[in-house]
């Protein structure tokens, strides 16, 4: 019988695979014996339950920075998308995904406060998902052949994910994409960009907002993306790069 984390993972392959009939925010709308979210406001996007426990991944990263982090600064982006989608009907059927991966099909009027808050919903969505209690090391079969491949080594991939998280000038994300060609690349974004809009499969992704890692680790950046490496859940990266490439 399928555990319900491989559940959330078996969809949430299918909707990087197929991301016009699944949807990441389908994929974890599953029972869950984690925290309890804060509420979302009305509308037909919803936070997700956070996959595990606040403390989950103590003390890489700390409880009241995981609670704070998803249930008001997700949260926050959920109730913003829903303000932004009120009158559009229409918007509202669609995954969040789809909105983010074709900006230029959302009105001119909603498209940057789609862009801001859909982006931050999606890439949270994922980046809880990215991470798991007893996370850490390093990637095996075909994703670590694709790093090593690309990069010369996962130890070469690591720096350069670190170099583009610690040289994001203020808010924004370092990213693990798989571009349309199918090749490995790292990318910066700033704000709640994500690589989905430029045609790019997000794969791994590293918020480094001050509201991930503030709490903690203050000013001290470095040491926060050393402790992200720690929690990593390359199992869930490995299965993305495999839907993505396949
Ligand atoms: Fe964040």
């Amino acid at each position: 019988m399928m555990t319900r984390r491989q559940a959330l993972k078996t969809t949430a392959l299918a909707s990087a695979a197929c991301a016009t009939t699944t949807t990441l925010r389908t994929a974890i709308a599953q029972p869950t014996p984690g925290p309890t979210p804060a509420a979302a406001a009305t509308g037909p996007f919803t936070l997700p339950p956070l996959p595990y426990a606040y403390d989950a991944l103590e003390p890489h990263i700390d409880a009241l920075t995981m609670q704070i982090h998803h249930d008001k600064h997700h949260a926050a982006y959920v109730a913003n998308l829903n303000k932004a989608v009120a009158g559009f009907p229409e918007l509202g059927k669609k995954p969040v995904e789809d909105l983010v991966r074709d900006l230029n099909a959302v009105p001119d009027k909603i498209r940057t406060a789609v862009r801001n808050q859909g982006g931050g919903h999606y890439n949270h969505t994922l980046f809880w998902q990215m991470m798991k209690k007893g996370g850490g090391g390093q990637p095996s079969g075909e994703l670590l052949k694709g790093v090593e491949r690309r990069f010369g080594s996962f130890t070469v991939f690591k720096d350069e994910l670190t170099k583009a998280a610690l040289g994001q000038f203020g808010s924004g994300w370092a990213w693990l994409v798989l571009d349309a060609n199918r090749q490995l690349g790292i990318e910066p974004a700033p704000n709640q960009d994500s690589p989905i809009s430029q045609n790019k499969q997000p794969l791994l992704g590293v918020d480094v907002w001050e509201h991930a890692y503030y709490l903690k680790y203050q000013n001290r950046r470095p040491e926060y993306v050393a402790a992200f490496f720690q929690v990593v859940d390359w199992d869930f990266v490995s299965e993305r790069y495999k839907q993505a490439s396949s």
